[in-house]
């Protein structure tokens, strides 16, 4: 110690690899200490973290520390051309070919898809700036330094936060004499904001489009990625040791507001920016290890425009959905799990009238509505033990609970995220004293549905089950090569019949598989009900589905996807309807490239 403090002693960095989340770099000696005034060549090899523990110990007086550039990369510089941030590196395995190279953050990180030729599979690679030995130690002594200042952050947004922190990094270097290239700088800022502000190994992942989920099934397993064009892929990302990996986990219930032990080794949570959280810890439930699963939420959630462009709906249906929901149908959206469900019925209950009071129930907040009268709750798990007689811990709140709840307020619009126990019945109920509702449920097809909703745990009377108007099977189908999702089919629930007390359904909508279509069968009980209310005839029917099927497709062919602007033009509809009409027909008479944007 007392060589180390000598004013005398010059230091070369002997550096040790830390922070294991950090990539391992290509050998790139890319920051260099400068000698100290005095040199008599009397070297000392040390670490930085040593060093840097020195430096603490001498606070009052602190000795200035430079880290420079190697000559290489500063020579380079110096011609003018600036090093990239991170360079994607070439493929060295013959057997893999590049598919395509997405930016996830602009010259910083990537995502590149490639082609395993041998093992006949995609493989989802995460390319983040590469760091040097002794960059990986100044990222360390960064993160150790900020750790306590990101706490007392009461920044809001994660611009202000990120540029907070910034100015923190900065004034750190600068007291330890730290000088970073300004690409060595971007690179190590990029570890500080990612660990920070951003998702720590999976930030690449999280902030990719393309990703719907994100799973770990253990340590030493690499992460699994859902992609929405190549399906489920293997990723370069991988948690290789028990400790980082509990820690991860850990990591992410606190960012949840949650808390996950060896206790409670089991989590369900929603992440800040909405994603859900399947999360288990250490390898008491699960073998292998710390698992966890994210589903992504989408900021800007599908609306009916991007179901039909995926041609999940053809517009006809989609505005059948419209109307039915207008006029107050229940529906069930039935199908597998991850077959679309929640999307489909977000993006369908956009047609729900702007002023009407609705109540949402979920587990996990996915609903996400445009309307401002919209209570949305939460069900919440409470505290200790279970209550043996009523099967609950204390400050418990349920579904069934909400469900009361909401029904005292007077809602127009129920939702339930999904029903799965006892909160079905409350949610028939409210279909049947006339207040719409709409869920999602586990079924592959309407006669599983009725069987699962008459038998445990649901126990529903089938006069109950007539309360439904109507049920969209949504499934994950393959068509072509592809798999994609589709609406199997709309069944209208029409009655009980009398003698054989079996339930009446009306296929509206099929799907027809050999040729990728759908089929109308002719008949609607809920148009039907629909013309009854309004004192329609069949003609003024026919007239407004045509003219939904108009505003849809003109919205179509203006280019209108965005969830806020379908939502101004279907309340726009519901507003002025004649003003909207003409501006709809003007749009679909126009030439293509005019109408772009006409409607906005
Ligand atoms: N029509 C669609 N076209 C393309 N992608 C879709 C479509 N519907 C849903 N997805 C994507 O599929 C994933 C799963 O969707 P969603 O959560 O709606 O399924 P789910 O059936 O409700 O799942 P769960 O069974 O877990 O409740 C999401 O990432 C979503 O973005
Ligand atoms: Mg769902």
């Amino acid at each position: 110690m007392a060589e180390l403090e000598s004013e005398e002693t010059a230091v070369e960095i002997d550096g040790e690899i830390s922070g294991s989340e950090v990539p391992e770099a290509e050998p790139r000696p890319d920051i260099e200490e400068s000698k100290g005034k005095g040199d008599k060549g009397n070297k000392v090899k040390m670490s930085f973290s040593q060093r840097y523990a020195s430096r603490m110990l001498k606070l009052s007086k602190p000795k200035e520390m430079k880290i420079m550039l190697p000559k290489e990369q500063a020579m380079f510089e110096e011609k003018g051309k600036s090093l990239k941030i991170t360079p994607v590196p070439k493929i060295s395995e013959k057997n893999v070919r590049e598919i395509e190279v997405i930016t996830t953050l602009e010259d910083t990180s990537y995502v590149r898809i490639n082609y395993d030729t041998r093992a006949n599979e995609y493989l989802y690679e995460a390319i983040e700036p590469p760091l040097s030995e002794d960059e990986q130690n100044v990222v360390m002594v960064l993160k150790e330094n900020l750790v306590d200042s990101v706490k007392r952050i009461d920044a809001t947004s994660k611009k202000e936060k990120v540029e907070y922190l910034r100015n923190m990094a900065d004034a750190l270097l600068n007291d330890m004499g730290i000088r970073l290239t300004p690409v060595a700088k971007e690179r190590v800022y990029y570890y500080v904001l990612r660990d920070f502000v951003g998702y720590n190994a999976l930030e690449v992942a999280m902030s990719d489009p393309s990703v719907e989920d994100i799973s770990c099934d253990g340590m030493g397993v690499p992460i699994f990625i859902y992609h929405r064009k190549y399906g489920s892929i293997r990723s370069n990302l991988v948690f290789t040791n028990h400790r980082e990996l509990d820690s991860f986990v850990v990591w992410l219930a606190q960012i949840c507001g949650k808390h996950i032990s060896v206790a409670n080794p089991m989590l369900d949570a929603t992440m800040p920016d909405g994603s859900r959280l399947q999360a288990t810890l250490g390898t008491h439930v699960t073998k292998k290890g710390s698992s966890f699963t994210i589903r992504r939420f989408r900021e800007n959630p599908f609306t009916p425009l991007d179901l039909i462009k995926f041609k999940t709906m053809s517009t006809e249906m989609m505005a059948y959905m419209w109307i039915s929901i207008q006029y107050g149908s229940s529906a069930l959206v039935c199908g597998g799990t991850a077959s679309g469900k929640t999307t489909t019925l977000n993006a369908t209950l956009l047609f729900i009238p702007p002023q009407m009071k609705i109540v949402s129930i979920e587990d996990t907040r996915e609903l996400n509505l445009p309307h401002e009268n919209w209570i949305p709750s939460l069900t919440r798990s409470g505290f200790g033990a279970k209550n043996l007689i009523t099967g609950k811990a204390p400050g418990e709140v349920d579904m069934f609970d909400l469900l009361k709840a909401a029904m005292r307020q007077r809602p127009q619009y129920v939702m339930v995220g999904e029903v799965r126990g006892a909160e079905a019945y409350v949610v028939f109920q409210a279909m049947a004293t006339g207040k719409t509702s709409y869920s999602t449920f586990h079924a592959d097809d309407v006669q599983a549905m009725i069987h699962r909703m008459e038998n445990e745990p649901i126990n529903l009377p089938r006069a109950l089950i007539c309360a439904l108007n109507m049920v969209v099977l949504q499934a994950q189908v393959k068509v072509g090569t592809k798999m994609t999702r589709r609406v199997k089919g709309i069944h209208e629930i029409v009655g009980l019949d009398p003698e054989s007390n079996e339930i009446i359904t009306n296929a509206a909508y099929t799907w027809n598989p050999a040729d990728d279509t759908f089929n109308y069968s002719g008949h609607s009980y809920i148009y039907e009900k629909v013309m009854i209310a309004n004192n329609w005839t069949p003609r003024d029917m026919e007239h407004e589905v045509k003219r939904r099927v108009e505003i849809l497709t003109y919205m179509r062919k203006v280019g209108i996807t965005a969830y806020k602007d379908v939502a101004r033009i279907v309340s726009a509809y519901y507003d002025h309807p004649e003003e909207l009409m003409e501006e709809v027909k003007e749009g679909l008479a126009r030439p293509d490239e005019a109408g772009a944007g006409a409607a906005l």
